[in-house]
């Protein structure tokens, strides 16, 4: 587990061999030249997901800022089949290779999100090359093997990790409902991940998604996790999402979904951590990207930012999640935050378009947060 580290960090390594003799009071100046991922080199990897926005505009401000702070890089959109690939013949390679080349420079650990999801596909993918009806088992297959082999070719040894599959399961109803499903039954992830495993047998595979800590949903995971290793399927490694909220879910069935998937034999990564603190409606704790609530303006309070006692139970929730991670640092490689700073994160729209959310590390100026600091004391000599 640790080798990914070892290859990966080795400039963070360096960097901050200073920080067990550092005082608090001269943590604001080390981390004006260096960052989370050095505090944290012995324990995990620290990461963040990358806007197209951040790549498009070739954002200096916010890419120097990722380079200081974190020592791993995911694709928020840019890999995405329905991007990436949007037609047959048509594949998109200028961001995904802007990104894998800025993080390549600098040494970082690179996921690939995603290869195989419901959500954001192309538009033609189901249908049958005829144009009309469902495309056939087979023609599907063929689809999904090429579109593995050709992105997982092109950034072979540079990508480290993949998502191989993204949000396969339903809650604790077992198998999602979807399109891969439907036409493919549960087939289509052992082959998505075998094909991956062909192309680059160094990259780390895993299996991502959200409310993680339900534990229906962990111990369906962990059942098929469990079974994949005993028939040879390449799994490395489970991805829980960790979309959360102020006080949802309670830290202990989080903690026991990361103890489950270890037990089935793979490591942990905190995929796309961010703390919600807006007022909730119905849809309280999922990510599945189709769920909208109306907006109001109850639902959005803090639209000129965070009140102190708000920004304190962020720090707070933040402080006990990585409690959480470091008590478990050796079934844990990465944690990544899904963004960077509070403006791009997917959580102003979402489930209610339109708000202002404060779910991450940084501020709408880039500035760093008490839910930051709350996370950077935690490996700070008192
Ligand atoms: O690229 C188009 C652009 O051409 C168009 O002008 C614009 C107008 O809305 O939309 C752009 O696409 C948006 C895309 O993000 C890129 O910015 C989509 O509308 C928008 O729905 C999409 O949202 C992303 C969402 O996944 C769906 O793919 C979020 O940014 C992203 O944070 C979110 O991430 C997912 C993870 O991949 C999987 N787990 C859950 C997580 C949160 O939903």
């Amino acid at each position: 587990m640790l080798m990914s580290r070892r290859r990966f960090c080795h400039q963070s390594l360096v960097a901050l061999s200073i920080t067990p003799v550092l005082k608090k009071s001269a943590l604001a100046q080390a981390l004006r030249s260096t960052g989370l991922k050095d505090l944290y080199k012995d324990d995990f990897l620290i990461g963040t997901a990358v806007s197209n926005r951040t790549l498009q505009e070739e954002d200096r401000a916010m890419l120097d800022l990722i380079a200081r702070e974190f020592n791993a890089v995911t694709a928020e959109n840019c890999m995405k089949w329905g991007q990436i690939h949007p037609e047959a013949e048509r594949w998109e390679w200028e961001l995904p290779d802007r990104l894998v080349r800025f993080a390549t420079g600098r040494n970082m650990y690179i996921l690939g999100h995603t290869l195989v999801w419901h959500s954001q596909t192309a538009r033609d993918l189901f249908r049958a090359a005829s144009g009309t009806g469902v495309i056939t088992r087979d023609d599907l297959l063929r689809k999904m093997e090429d579109h593995i082999r050709t992105l997982v070719g092109r950034y072979k040894g540079r990508i480290a990790a993949w998502d191989v599959v993204n949000e396969a399961v339903d809650e604790d109803k077992g198998w999602r409902r979807s399109r891969w499903f439907e036409i493919l039954g549960p087939e289509f992830l052992e082959k998505a991940f075998h094909w991956a495993h062909e192309v680059d047998p160094k990259a780390q595979l895993l299996y991502n998604d959200y409310n993680m800590h339900n534990p229906g949903k962990a111990k369906f995971v962990a059942e098929f996790v469990r079974d994949f290793k005993k028939r040879g399927v390449p799994i490395h490694g489970v991805g829980m999402q960790g979309h959360v909220g102020l006080d949802y879910p309670d830290i202990r069935e989080f903690e026991a979904s990361v103890l489950l998937f270890a037990e089935a034999g793979v490591t942990v990564h905190i995929t796309e951590l961010d703390v919600d603190v807006l007022p909730q409606r119905g849809a309280s704790g999922t990510a599945e990207i189709s769920t909208r609530v109306e907006y109001s303006t109850e639902l959005n309070p803090w639209s000129d930012g965070l009140p102190t006692e708000m920004q304190d139970r962020l720090a707070r929730r933040y402080e006990e999640l990585f409690r959480l991670f470091l008590k478990h640092r050796n079934l844990i490689d990465r944690v990544t935050t899904w963004g960077t700073s509070d403006d791009e994160s997917w959580k102003n729209n979402f489930p209610v378009p339109g708000r202002t959310n404060h779910p991450l590390l940084f501020d709408r100026k880039k500035q760093p947060k008490p839910a930051y600091r709350a996370v950077a004391a935690l490996k700070t000599p008192s």
